[in-house]
C-alpha cells in the first residue's frame, strides 16, 4: 500500500492496493532508440563546466516537446533573452588586498540555512524531462544544503517530495491560487503541516504567456502531466502550458493577502513583483518578502529583468524608511547563470537568487547527478569571485563592489555573450502544408 496523496484539488486520493494495478509495459519506439543513444553520448559529466552546458546537453536528449515547454518564453522572447544580458550590463569594482585565504558563501534565507545564497526555483511538470522529475532537486540539494521551491504544478506530488527529504531539509513551496480557495486552503495548510518553511504566492501569471514554441508542439498523449491535476478534464491542443494552467486565479488581488496571513503562519513572499510601486504594496501589505520576477520571461515579454527592478527596488523603500529591514527579504530571479550573477544581485540589496532552468536542465540530462554537478559548478564559481572581489563573507558583498550605472540603459554595448547565444534557439514562423502540386 502507498500513502494517501492531497493533491492542488484538496481531494485524498485513497490508499492504492498495488496488487490490483495493471502494469502497461509501454513498447520502444524508434524514437525511444533514437534518445536512448543520444542520451548514451553525453558528456562525461566532469567535463560539464558551467549552465550553459547542461542547457545544450538538455536540448539534444530531451523530447522535442519536453524542450519546448521547458525553454520557451513568451511572445518574442525578448525578456527571456533580456535577463541574460542585464547582467552583462554590470560591472565589478573589485578589493584588494583584504586576505581572502578563506571565503564563505553560505547564508539564510527566510532564517533557514543555505549552503548558497541561491534557492531552487519552482519549474513545474519535471517528468517530462526525467522519469524522476523533481525528485533530482530533491536528493542533490538535500546533499548540498540548498533549499529546494516546490511547484504547485510538479510533476511530483509534494507528498512524494517531503516524503524523500532528508531530515531537517528545507523546502518552499510555490503556490499557484486556485479560483476555490478551500482548494488552495487545504494545499497550504498541508504543506504547513509537513514542514514547508515559506508559501511563495506566484502572482505574474493571471493568465499564461502565449509562448509559441511550446503553443507549436500539441501536448496530447499520455505525457506526464501535473500531480495536482490527475483526474481533471484538461484543454490539451494549446501547448503543454496552457494546458495545465485553467485553474488559475486571474481575480486575485491585494484584498487577499489578509486571507493568506490568516490561513498560514508560514512567511509569505510575493512572487512575480515588477516595479517599485508593487513592492512598496507588498511591504506595505505586510509580507515577508518579495522576489523581484517576470517568470523566467515566460509572462509579461518586455517586462524588464529582475535585476534592474532590483535597483528601482530597494531605492523605492529606503526612501519610504522600509529597508533595510530584516523581516522583508527581496529575491531575484531570471537568466541567472554564472555565481557572478549572484553576486551582483547580492550587491545590489537581493538576500538571494532564484534559479530556474539551469538546475531543470541539469537532471534532465543526467538525473540528481547533474544537479549535485551544478550546485558544485556554483560553488567553484563562487569560492573564485568572493577572493577576486575581495568579499570573505556574503555580508562583504556591498553595493560599491558594483558599477549598475548602464543597467537601465538598453542600449548599451556589451561583449556578446557567446556560450548563451550558440544554445538559445530562435523562434520558427509557420510552416505551410506539404503543398499537393
Ligand atoms: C519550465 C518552467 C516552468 C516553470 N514553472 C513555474 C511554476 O509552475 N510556477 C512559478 O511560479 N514559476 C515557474 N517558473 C518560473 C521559475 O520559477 C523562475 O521564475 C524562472 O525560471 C527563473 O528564470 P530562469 O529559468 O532563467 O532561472 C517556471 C519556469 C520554467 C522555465
Amino acid at each position: 500500500m502507498t500513502r494517501p496523496q492531497v493533491n492542488l484539488t484538496g481531494i485524498r486520493l485513497g490508499l492504492i492496493d498495488q496488487s490490483t494495478v495493471v502494469k502497461v509495459v509501454k513498447e520502444v519506439t524508434e524514437e525511444d532508440r533514437r534518445r536512448q543513444a543520444l542520451l548514451d553520448a553525453r558528456p562525461p559529466l566532469d567535463t560539464v563546466l558551467n549552465m550553459h552546458d547542461f542547457e545544450t546537453i538538455a536540448r539534444t536528449v530531451l523530447p522535442e516537446k519536453a524542450w519546448a515547454y521547458y525553454s520557451s518564453a513568451s511572445d518574442d522572447e525578448i525578456t527571456l533573452r533580456e535577463n541574460r544580458m542585464a547582467y552583462q550590463r554590470v560591472w565589478f569594482r573589485p578589493r584588494i588586498l583584504r586576505d581572502v585565504s578563506s571565503v564563505d558563501w553560505s547564508t539564510t534565507i527566510l532564517g533557514q540555512k543555505s549552503s548558497l545564497p541561491l534557492y531552487i526555483s519552482a519549474t513545474a511538470l519535471g517528468k517530462l524531462g526525467h522519469p524522476d522529475g523533481e525528485l533530482c532537486l530533491t536528493k542533490a540539494a538535500a546533499n548540498h544544503g540548498v533549499i529546494q521551491m516546490i511547484a504547485t504544478l510538479a510533476s511530483c506530488a509534494i507528498d512524494d517530495i517531503l516524503d524523500a527529504a532528508a531530515p531537517g531539509q528545507t523546502f518552499f513551496l510555490q503556490l499557484y491560487v486556485n479560483r476555490d480557495r478551500e482548494i488552495t486552503r487545504k494545499y497550504v495548510q498541508h504543506a504547513e503541516a509537513r514542514g514547508v518553511k515559506g508559501l511563495f504566492i506566484t502572482v505574474d501569471a493571471p493568465q499564461l504567456g502565449r509562448r509559441e514554441k511550446d503553443m507549436r508542439m500539441k501536448f496530447v498523449g499520455d505525457d506526464a502531466g501535473a500531480e495536482v491535476q490527475k483526474g481533471q478534464d484538461v484543454k490539451k491542443d494549446q501547448g503543454v502550458a496552457r494546458a495545465i494552467s485553467s485553474f488559475i486565479d486571474p481575480s486575485l488581488a491585494w484584498k487577499d493577502i489578509p486571507w493568506f496571513k490568516s490561513i498560514t503562519k508560514m512567511p509569505i513572499i510575493i512572487k512575480g513583483i515588477a516595479t517599485a510601486e508593487d513592492a512598496i504594496l507588498a511591504y506595505e501589505a505586510g509580507v515577508q518578502g518579495i522576489v523581484l520576477s517576470n517568470h523566467g520571461g515566460r509572462q509579461l515579454d518586455t517586462a524588464r529583468s529582475g535585476l534592474e527592478v532590483l535597483v528601482e527596488v530597494t531605492a523605492a523603500l529606503r526612501r519610504r524608511g522600509y529597508w533595510p529591514d530584516p523581516r522583508f527579504e527581496i529575491y531575484v530571479d531570471g537568466g541567472v547563470r554564472r555565481a557572478s550573477d549572484v553576486l551582483k544581485a547580492i550587491a545590489l540589496g537581493a538576500k538571494a537568487v532564484g534559479v530556474g532552468r539551469p538546475f531543470l536542465y541539469a537532471f534532465c540530462a543526467y538525473g540528481q547527478e547533474g544537479v549535485e554537478r551544478a550546485i558544485q559548478l556554483f560553488r567553484d564559481e563562487f569560492e573564485m569571485n568572493m577572493r577576486l572581489l575581495g568579499a570573505r563573507t556574503i555580508d562583504e558583498v556591498v553595493p560599491d563592489m558594483v558599477d549598475a550605472g548602464s543597467l537601465a540603459a538598453h542600449t548599451v554595448l556589451t561583449p556578446e555573450d557567446n556560450l548563451f547565444n550558440q544554445t538559445y534557439q530562435p523562434l520558427s514562423l509557420a510552416k505551410f502544408k506539404e503543398a499537393k502540386l
